[in-house]
């Protein structure tokens, strides 16, 4: 069998990987448009950072994993054709704000329907809008190719930094297919190959509908346990309860749970929020206002957790940034990924840049130019925590990378401007032991 994905990214990447592992006997093919990112897939240095991607990579690639952009020739040579490109929110036009942009998906369905001349089983692996697989299949129909192709939806849950093991041990993977008998049996053909080291039950097939649509919620569901827990941070600022205690307290219900309660400055990522603002577009589509305001409230906290922690920053350090230095240690918008999609670093240098701040910026893995051209070329990119601290006013934790949970912030106090004040962003700190150094010490949702 020959596998085609389409797109290199965060998700293409490591899931292809992760076939070509487990199943030696499958040739897969990961191609892209982007020449430059096909180029770093096939070095020592991969284009993207995950714990435990390259050792896969170096195993399989050259022997049944390979990279290219020759996009066209892996595509017509294909039995399975995964769709694993982006579809970010739309900038332009008609949904500006919200709808997801399926220029690149429909893309892929035209060179799809362009070059292949036999069968072929087409699958969804981005993330679309509930319904898309209808757009796909009149595409191939325009084409007069629609009989050769069977559209499923399979997507993807993996978290960024924890990739290569949800991948490895998903909680459940997801199919989604026609009830026809040929639509039947292309999701077989797709269970076999996750069935080679996922358990059958922890497979599930649907329609292509309830598949689509179920991803939207996931995410939905996800990001408003964090903007709920974030909402219940300002209370807990406002009452001298101490959120983490409360995170710990409700998760203990074995019906809330524990997972997913860590309240932050708010989340990032490249896709709770697309995917969310997409939920509230398709229900504004089938008029469904009150539940379209429902979910856009998930984002609102979300901005408004952001700004909350930008204002108590500035009224901390006496209203007034100008002239003053600020160490920022992380960018990513989560540990363990050069990531910085929606990070909310961007939005909280760019406020302080705009109070005449100084930004000093370390990360362990996002790359220099990405920082600057997120912010300012003003900004100062550091090689460690202690050069971005030494000489600042304020640090603020903006990622909860391990090492910042081991630094010596004795030393990084001394080398400051006092009074120092630091803001845990992650709330991965001991407070109270900062405090004991000298700090003025925050986190979120801390009295
Ligand atoms: P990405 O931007 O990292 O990668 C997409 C790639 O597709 C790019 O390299 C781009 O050059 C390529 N591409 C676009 N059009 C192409 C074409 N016509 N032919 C060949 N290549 C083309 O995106 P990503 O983070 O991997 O996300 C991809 C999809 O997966 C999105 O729909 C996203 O919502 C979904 N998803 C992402 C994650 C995640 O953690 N990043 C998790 C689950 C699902
Ligand atoms: C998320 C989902 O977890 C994946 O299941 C999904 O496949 C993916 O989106 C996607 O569709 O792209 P990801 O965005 O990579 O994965 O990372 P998460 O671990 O979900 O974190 C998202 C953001 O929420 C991060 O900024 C994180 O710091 C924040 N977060 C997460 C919190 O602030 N508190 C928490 O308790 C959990």
């Amino acid at each position: 069998m020959k596998i085609c994905c389409i797109g290199a990214g965060y998700v293409g990447g490591p899931t292809m990987a992760m076939i070509a592992n487990k199943c030696h006997d499958i040739e897969v093919a990961v191609v892209d448009l982007n020449e430059e990112r096909i180029a770093a897939w096939n070095s020592p240095s991969l284009p993207i950072y995950e714990p435990g991607l390259q050792e896969i990579v170096e195993e399989r690639r050259g022997k049944n994993l390979f990279f290219s952009s020759e996009v066209k020739k892996y595509i017509k040579d294909a039995d399975v054709i995964f769709i694993s490109v982006g579809t970010p929110t739309k900038s332009y036009g008609i949904g500006a704000g919200q709808a997801a942009e399926l220029g690149y998906v429909e893309g892929c369905a035209r060179m799809i329907a362009e070059v292949c001349e036999g069968p072929k089983i087409v699958i969804e692996k981005s993330t679309v809008p509930v319904r898309t697989a209808e757009v796909i299949k009149s595409v191939f129909t325009g084409y007069d190719k629609g009989h050769l192709f069977e559209i499923l939806s399979n997507p993807e849950f993996l978290a960024e930094g924890t990739a290569i093991t949800d991948l490895d041990n998903p909680d459940r993977v997801l199919i989604g297919g026609d009830s026809t008998e040929t639509g039947k049996k292309a999701v077989q053909t797709v269970v076999d190959i996750y069935n080679r080291w996922v358990p059958r039950e922890n497979i599930i097939t649907t329609n292509v509908w309830s598949s689509e649509l179920s991803k939207l919620v996931a995410n939905a569901f996800l990001a408003q346990r964090v903007s709920s827990i974030n909402a219940i941070s300002a209370v807990c600022e406002a009452s001298g309860a101490d959120v983490d205690e409360v995170a710990n307290a409700i998760g203990k219900d074995s019906r809330i749970g524990p997972k997913f309660l860590k309240s932050s400055v708010g989340f990032g990522g490249s896709c709770f929020q697309k995917d969310i603002l997409n939920l509230v577009y398709l229900c504004e589509h089938f008029g469904l206002a009150d539940v379209a305001e429902y979910w856009h409230q998930v984002i609102k906290i979300n901005e408004y957790q952001r700004k909350r922690f930008t204002r108590k920053i500035i009224h901390s350090l006496y209203n007034t940034l100008k002239g003053k230095r600020i160490a920022v240690l992380g960018f990513a918008f989560k540990k363990d990924t050069n990531d910085t999609r929606e990070s909310a670093a961007i939005y909280i240098c760019r406020d302080f840049i705009e109070e005449g701040a100084d930004i000093a910026v370390y990360d362990p893995q996002v790359d220099a130019e990405e920082i600057k051209g997120l912010t300012s070329e003003k900004v100062e990119v550091c090689g460690s925590a202690a050069e971005a601290v030494a000489g600042a006013h304020a640090v603020l934790v903006l990622t909860e990378w391990d090492e910042f949970k081991t630094l010596d912030y004795t030393a990084l106090y001394e080398s400051m401007v006092k009074p120092a004040h630091i803001f845990d962003g992650r709330n991965i700190l001991d407070l109270a032991e900062l405090e004991k150094i000298g700090f003025n010490a925050f986190g979120i949702g801390k009295a």
